[in-house]
């Protein structure tokens, strides 16, 4: 799907579909043009109000009317998408507008389409961030996983050209960078949720490593891949620990952008990438026990991140480091009560062996000291506790630098992926006691997601570090069960945001 940005006035766009806005109004009124809708309204003698003022368009943002053959335009098809109404038009109501929009689309023969959706004045937003969003949230909703499946959907006529109209004044320059970054991000998002969906027994451990090398000769990316002598020389004795229980070789991908000033230091994102996560000796449930191939999203998150920011060129140094390995039950396997030395010096007592995304990322994380990082965020789906907290819709943001805290929310505002903070106070630490090391994995049941963050705080003292603990936001379950992407969206604008882009 190619996109362009044009002037352009509605009644003349030749293409296979027009997609025009109409806000909701009162009750019982009918729905109100925009400005877009108003122009094709009049080549077309009416018939627009006319279809709308019989009822037929709901009222939701998002909802949609198909009209063919409409005499006085020179468009196919007229895509007709409700806004919800105009004076609670808001991110949310433009973001469904788009995924209508695209929804529809996706049914239709049409293999170009011109969309009047971007030039809609959203409050606190330019029209950079409409186009973002607009390219971004198409793409999104065009991805398809059927790569395993025997009996593929006849395939649509694809959506080749996606035309993002305004009815006047240039283009700009910012609209043009937003176009390529919505693009590029879209991209990111793909890989991250591909990673995601993909069967365990497909994407190991090995398969995640692969992917970075062809990530690294597609965009010409620094690769280093540690294997498990690498890790013993480390004296990663956590991260050892996790993949006893398996029969697939760990691995830790370092994969390096370095698209800024040589002088800059980097942004590191560490990414949790347990291919599947069975809890090992401590067992998990039987129960969506499937859903544990998520369990490698903060590493799909950071390839994908790499991959945007590469993708665009964008003018920034950045590192990802990515532990990953299996957690499995087995002869060899870590037990509850096993004592492991990090590669940081501190011990741990292993009471819980399902805890074990804290310990593949306490070393991954003392690994990044040596990158002299500006900022290192780890990335992971680490506590169910955090699903009970924010549910699907925030993801958890602790941090030890409270600047830092604030442009990851605001960044994830910005790119619609949002995070909430959580504490890492002091208090919650004695949760981590143990008799028999320096620490225990665990914390209990109260505050699970805050004391898995105090953990890997105890491992980034010398660094202004943030975590975010995306349990309840990288996948969705059941019907629509699948890889979101997220937060590739808020780590991409973040990345940018600190270049001043
Ligand atoms: N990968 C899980 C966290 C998880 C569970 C994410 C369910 C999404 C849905 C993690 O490794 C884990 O098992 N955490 C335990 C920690 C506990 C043993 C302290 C948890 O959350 O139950
Ligand atoms: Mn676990
Ligand atoms: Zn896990």
């Amino acid at each position: 799907m190619e996109f362009s940005i044009r002037a352009l006035a509605p009644q003349g766009a030749k293409t296979g579909c027009l997609v025009l806005g109409v806000y909701q109004a009162g009750a019982a009124q009918p729905p109100l043009l925009t400005r877009a809708a108003a122009a094709a309204d009049r080549a077309a003698r009416g018939r627009l109000s006319a279809v709308l003022a019989q009822g037929d368009l709901r009222a939701k943002a998002g909802a949609t009317l198909l009209l063919h053959g409409v005499a006085g335009l020179a468009a196919e098809r007229i895509l007709i998408v409700g806004l919800g109404e105009q004076k609670e038009f808001s991110e949310p109501a433009y973001r469904d507008a788009v995924r209508g929009a695209a929804g529809a689309l996706r049914e239709l023969g049409a293999r170009d389409a011109v969309l009047y959706l971007t030039d809609l004045k959203v409050p606190r937003r330019n029209a950079a961030w409409n186009v973002r969003h607009a390219a971004l949230g198409l793409r999104d909703a065009f991805y398809r996983f059927d790569q395993l499946k025997t009996q593929k959907k006849p395939p649509a006529p694809a959506l080749a050209a996606v035309t993002l109209a305004t009815q006047g004044g240039p283009v700009t320059d910012q609209a043009r960078a937003a176009l390529r970054e919505g693009v590029a991000t879209a991209d990111g998002v793909a890989l991250a949720r591909t990673l995601g969906n993909l069967p365990p027994n497909i994407c190991t451990p090995s398969y995640l490593a692969d992917e970075a090398k062809k990530l690294a000769r597609q965009f010409k990316l620094g690769l280093e891949v540690l294997e498990r002598r690498d890790m013993e020389r480390l004296g990663m004795g956590a991260l050892l620990s996790v993949t006893r229980g398996s029969h697939q070789p760990p691995k830790l991908i370092v994969l390096r952008h370095a698209g800024g000033a040589k002088s800059a230091p980097p942004l590191v994102l560490v990414g949790k990438g347990i291919t599947f996560d069975t809890g090992g000796i401590s067992l998990k449930p039987a129960g969506e026990m499937d859903e544990m191939k998520f369990d490698m999203s903060g590493a799909g998150s950071v390839l994908g991140t790499l991959r945007a920011l590469a993708g665009m060129k964008a003018p920034v140094n950045i590192i990802g480091v990515v532990p990953t390995c299996e957690n499995m039950p087995g002869g060899q396997a870590s037990r509850p009560g096993d004592v492991v030395k990090t590669m940081s010096g501190q011990t741990v007592e292993i009471l819980n062996t399902d805890a074990e995304g804290r310990l593949i990322l306490c070393d991954a994380l003392t690994y990044a000291e040596r990158f002299k990082p500006d900022a290192v965020v780890d990335i992971a789906t680490l506590t169910g506790a955090c699903v009970i907290a924010l549910g699907h819709v925030a993801t958890g943001l602790f941090a030890n630098d409270p600047k830092l805290g604030e442009a990851l929310r605001a960044a994830g505002e910005d790119a619609w992926d949002r995070v909430w903070p959580m504490p890492l106070w002091e208090d919650y630490q004695e949760q981590l006691r143990s008799n028999f090391a320096d620490m225990a994995n665990i914390g209990g049941r109260p505050a699970g997601s805050v004391t898995a963050a105090c953990y890997l705080a105890r491992f980034t003292k010398k660094l202004r570090w943030a975590h975010l603990d995306i349990a309840g936001t990288a996948w969705k379950s059941g019907r629509d069960k699948g890889s979101t992407g997220r937060p590739v969206p808020l780590l991409v604008r973040f990345a940018l945001a600190r270049a001043g882009k």
